[in-house]
Parts: structure tokens; C-alpha cells; sequence
């Protein structure tokens, strides 16, 4: 095997929100630089540990050998901490005076990386850390791209390890949602993660029975929605499941938002007001939030997520930086980081999942 001449030291580093597998990737990507005979530092909570000697108390890096990430591949979460709050090249952090400032800190960072004496960097990120990644990538930084995020939303890869994990969850409690929607004959209306996509909703919503899934790629109306559920009375099944996508958009309309913060949120509420109003039956919401992405990673998330760490670091060995490990079929490949993060994977309106749905009698509310 040939390998990249200089490499000695790398860094590894989560950032964005966490999906679960963060931890199986670290372990892997650890013990396959190791075997290499590389030293390895995780940077604690994103780029922080980088620019600061200090994060929450501890060193900003933490030195990463066999010990440190000895029995973690199961664990949600990341050992390094993440942070969603560090968009390096926007508007953040919010300045002393109350004010969005604009920030670039990569020149210190670039400086912060020579001065340690770190070869190469693997980022872990969605699609906000990879962006920040393949900036720097064109600054000059040997980086190399792991996909992370529970929406599965990022291009070039067919799958993002987290994803699974989310699915598992949602189906779980869409299932449970059955028993006491029909002991009640109500319409339950359970929210799911997935930000501008409907990944989530549609193979949770399909696993776990839904009658009615929306999705962002589809805008629905109402009348559609009252139709289905009608339908469902009319032929004595008196209660209906609802799954929408926190992203989801009434035709002709805008999607829902936690006030000013630019997050999805409150989706769930409005439909159920709305369903009630127009059938007169009773509505229940479910909003899952977090524990989509909390506790441990299901088996296929922990393997892809070990896959994709050993894969990252043949990556930093071959010197193709600026590069993306993705999964395409059943392979792991690596594709470029650029191509990557500029693609957004929405679900195919069209595509043989949705029309799945649709032989099946599910509503996708259009
Ligand atoms: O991108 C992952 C995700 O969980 C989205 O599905 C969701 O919209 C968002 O992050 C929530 O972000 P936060 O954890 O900042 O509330």
C-alpha cells in the first residue's frame, strides 16, 4: 500500500448537531491511525479546543489513544462534545453588544493546526461542519470529510450513519401511537426531525403504519389530509396517524418556525388545530425532538460509522484531501468534499419509496 509521506500527527473533530455512531467513527478512525504509527487529537467541541487552550475546564485537545476510545462504539453522543453554534464564516458568535458580527477565524486556525504540528484533519459534520471543512480545504488544510446527520440529507452519500438510528426511534413511537388512537378514535399527529427533508418521516412513517406522511418535497393541502381521514370513518377505522416532516409545507405555504431562530418547529400543533376544526374530531400531537438523535446507535448506524472512520483514514494515507468518505451501493468510497456538501439530498417525489406509499394507500397529502 502506499502510503502519504509525511503524515504524523492527525486531528479529528465532531461538529453540528450529533447523530448517533459519532463515537464508533472516532474509535475506528483512532485505531486505524494508530496502526499507521500516527498520533491522534481530538478537538474538543467542534473548533473550539483548536483556538482555545481550555473547553469547559479541560484541554481544548484531547489526546487520543487505544484507551480513550476503548468501549464507546455503542455510545450516543461524541466524546469530543459538538456545537452547533460555530458557523466560523457567518454571523456568529453573537458580539458583546447584542449585535451579529461577522467572523473568519480560519486564518487562526490554519496557524493553530501548523503550530501543533497536525498533518491532516478529520471533520465529522453535516452539511454546516463540512462547508467549514472544504474551506479550509481550499486554505491549505489537508482535510478529509466524514458524513454525519440523522436527516440523511447530504448528497454524494446514499446514506448518513444516524439515520437508521432516527428511523428506529420514530417507528417505535408512531407504532405505540396505534393502540391509543383507536381505544379513543382520535388523529394522532406525530412530528418527526429531518430538516428540509422528508427522509425520517417517509420510512418512519411507512414502517410505523402512518395513514397519512408529509413531507417537505411535497406540499399538502388540507382538503387531502380531511379526505384521507374521512375515508379511514367511513369505512369504520375512526382514528388515523399522521406523520409530517418538522419541514413540512402547506401548498401555497410557509413552513413552521420556533419564532425567530430559524429552526422548524410547531408543525405538529398547527396541523392538529386545523384537522380538528375542519372534522370535529379530536386531535393529539406528538413532537419527537432529541431523543431522535439521543442514546445508542442501532447496528447498521455503528457500522457504517466504523466503516466510514477506517475509510477516512486510507483516505488521509492516499493524500486525497478534500475529499468526503460516502457510502455509494454497497461500497465506501470517497467523493469530493465540494461536490458533497453542495448537494442537498431530498426525497425523489417520484421515487419507488414514495410510490411504495401510495400503492399502499397512504396519503402523502397531496
Ligand atoms: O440536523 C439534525 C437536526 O436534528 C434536525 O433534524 C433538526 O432540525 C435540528 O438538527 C435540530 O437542531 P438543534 O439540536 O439545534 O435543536
Amino acid at each position: 500500500m502506499e502510503y502519504s509521506p509525511n503524515i504524523r500527527r492527525i486531528a479529528i473533530n465532531t461538529g453540528g448537531g450529533d447523530a448517533p455512531g459519532l463515537n464508533a467513527v472516532l474509535r475506528a478512525a483512532t485505531l486505524a491511525a494508530l496502526t499507521n504509527g500516527w498520533e491522534v487529537f481530538g478537538i474538543r467541541r467542534g473548533y473550539m479546543g483548536l483556538l482555545n487552550d481550555e473547553v469547559d475546564g479541560e484541554p481544548g485537545m484531547l489526546r487520543l489513544g487505544a484507551e480513550q476510545v476503548r468501549g464507546i462504539t455503542h455510545l450516543g453522543g461524541t466524546i469530543l462534545g459538538t456545537t452547533s453554534r460555530g458557523n466560523l464564516f457567518g454571523l456568529e458568535p453573537r458580539q458583546p453588544d447584542g449585535t451579529w458580527g461577522p467572523t473568519d477565524p480560519s486564518e487562526d486556525i490554519m496557524g493553530r493546526f501548523r503550530e501543533l504540528g497536525i498533518d491532516a484533519l478529520i471533520a465529522i459534520g453535516g452539511d454546516g461542519s463540512l462547508k467549514i471543512a472544504h474551506r479550509l480545504f481550499l486554505k491549505g488544510l489537508r482535510v478529509v470529510g466524514v458524513p454525519k446527520t440523522i436527516d440523511n440529507d447530504l448528497g454524494a452519500t446514499d446514506m448518513t450513519f444516524g439515520f437508521q438510528t432516527a428511523v428506529d426511534v420514530a417507528t417505535e413511537a408512531i407504532g405505540r401511537l396505534h393502540s391509543t388512537a383507536e381505544a379513543h378514535q382520535r388523529v394522532m399527529v406525530a412530528q418527526v426531525m429531518g430538516r428540509h427533508t422528508g427522509w425520517i418521516a417517509l420510512e418512519s412513517g411507512l414502517a410505523g403504519g402512518a395513514d397519512v406522511i408529509l413531507i417537505p418535497e411535497i406540499p399538502y393541502s388540507l382538503d387531502r389530509i380531511v379526505a384521507k381521514i374521512q375515508e379511514r370513518d367511513a369505512a369504520r377505522r375512526r382514528f388515523s396517524i399522521i406523520v409530517v416532516a418538522e419541514g413540512a409545507v402547506p401548498a401555497g405555504g410557509s413552513p413552521s418556525y420556533l419564532g425567530e431562530t430559524g429552526r422548524y418547529g410547531g408543525i405538529a400543533e398547527r396541523l392538529a388545530d386545523e384537522i380538528a376544526a375542519a372534522t370535529g374530531k379530536e386531535t393529539r400531537t406528538l413532537t419527537l425532538g432529541h431523543i431522535q438523535r439521543g442514546g445508542s446507535p442501532v447496528p447498521y448506524d455503528r457500522n457504517l460509522a466504523l466503516r466510514f472512520g477506517a475509510a477516512a483514514v486510507h483516505a488521509v494515507e492516499r493524500g486525497n484531501f478534500g475529499s468526503m468518505v460516502a457510502l455509494q451501493g454497497k461500497s465506501v468510497r470517497s467523493v469530493p468534499l465540494g461536490d458533497a456538501v453542495n448537494d442537498i439530498k431530498r426525497v425523489p417525489v417520484d421515487g419507488e419509496v414514495v410510490r411504495t406509499a401510495r400503492r399502499l394507500g397512504v396519503s402523502l397529502g397531496d
